[in-house]
């Protein structure tokens, strides 16, 4: 598998993995079939991997632990802090002080069994702490040796400028696809002024790009996308035209749908790593061939002329989840 820089010293294959769904958000999950995914991504040349403590809390984490037990040496290791889960379903809170940030990366450490952790993200900002406060404790802890890089998620470009005085942020985390561009206006630039690596998350659109959701109906009880207007039958009757596209240019260059969207996001730049999410062996092995089969710039082009000027139906999270986003 082709490799991406990300920052100086930290180099990753061209497509992540996302690990989220394995526990939790998008129907039941299957731990077996899981760590089949884990392992094969490593046999495919795949050597980053995306978690957070707030996934499954705990579970994604100790998952991911099982599997580092005996693939460390292959695998780079990206998790987060910052989001506080309540109870009820998806209910949070953000806290990023000092402290917290400590506490919730010795906790990682643990759950992970590693000794350092290859990259930790802010996972969301909290408005009303200084990002040069979360830096600088993040900074100590780089120092400590227990992270080897500072990420930030779905930041404005101005937080992330400031937050780059303090101590390099590595990479940037925020959702980015065919049907989520708002990072092309202002926040892709800045990374490329700053050096800062970006990491697309939701790549294949929570999995609507792929065309295997087409109605609310199609969703598992308790799924995460139930609740996103983006996933109401009004805006998916709507967002299906970009689908129709997407669709249209697989079947006529022979490929699946996902591997459309992730060769539009790859062919975006060398910064950027799309971490596609999946628990299925299947769908990661289809998704991993997306890098060595790049779109032809005619057909790449093909593709933006036909989703140009299409509107996309409904926000990408709850006004709640909105608040998060863009801080
Ligand atoms: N920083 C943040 O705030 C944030 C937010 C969201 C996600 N993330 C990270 O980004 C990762 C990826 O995003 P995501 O999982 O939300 O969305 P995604 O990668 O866009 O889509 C995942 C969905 O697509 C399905 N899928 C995957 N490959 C497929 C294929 N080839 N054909 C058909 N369906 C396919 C998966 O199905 P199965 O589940 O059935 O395999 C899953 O339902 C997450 O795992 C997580 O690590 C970060």
């Amino acid at each position: 598998m082709q490799k991406r820089r990300l920052a100086e010293s930290l180099e990753v294959s061209a497509l992540g993995l996302g690990c989220m769904g394995m526990s939790e958000f998008y129907g039941a999950r299957d731990d077996a079939e899981s760590l089949r995914v884990l392992h094969r991504a490593v046999d495919l040349g795949i050597d980053f991997f995306d978690t957070a403590d707030m996934y499954g809390p705990h579970h994604n984490e100790e998952l991911l632990g099982r599997f580092l037990r005996e693939r460390r040496p292959q695998a780079a290791v990206a998790t987060k802090f910052g989001i506080v889960r309540k109870p009820g379903a998806y209910a949070r809170t953000i806290d990023n002080s000092p402290d917290y940030a400590r506490r919730c990366c010795e906790a990682s450490l643990r759950r992970l069994g590693v000794e350092r952790i290859d990259l930790f993200y802010v996972h969301r900002i909290d408005r009303n702490r200084p990002i040069e406060e979360v830096m600088a404790a993040l900074a100590d802890l780089v120092c400590e040796g227990k992270i080897g890089h500072v990420g930030l998620c779905e930041v404005t470009a101005a937080t992330l400028r400031r937050a780059c005085t303090v101590h390099p942020v590595a990479a940037l985390q925020t959702e980015y696809s065919l049907w989520t561009r708002e990072v092309e206006a202002g926040i892709l630039p800045a990374c490329r002024e700053l050096g800062v690596g970006f990491v697309a998350y939701s790549p294949l659109g929570r999995g609507f790009l792929t065309g295997a959701i087409d109605s609310r109906a199609a969703l598992a009880d308790g799924d995460f996308r139930a609740q996103l207007p983006r996933f109401s039958d009004d805006s998916m009757a709507v967002n299906r035209s970009i689908v129709e596209a997407v669709k249209a240019l697989a079947q006529r260059m022979n490929r699946t749908p996902a591997q459309i969207a992730l060769a539009w996001l790859l062919a975006k730049g060398h910064d950027i790593v799309p971490i596609p999410g999946t628990k299925r062996v299947r769908y990661l092995e289809e998704n991993a061939a997306a890098v060595a089969t790049p779109l032809p710039a005619e057909e790449l082009e093909a593709l933006n002329a036909a989703v140009r000027g299409m509107v996309v139906a409904g926000a990408r999270y709850t006004q709640e989840g909105m608040k998060g986003v863009n801080a």
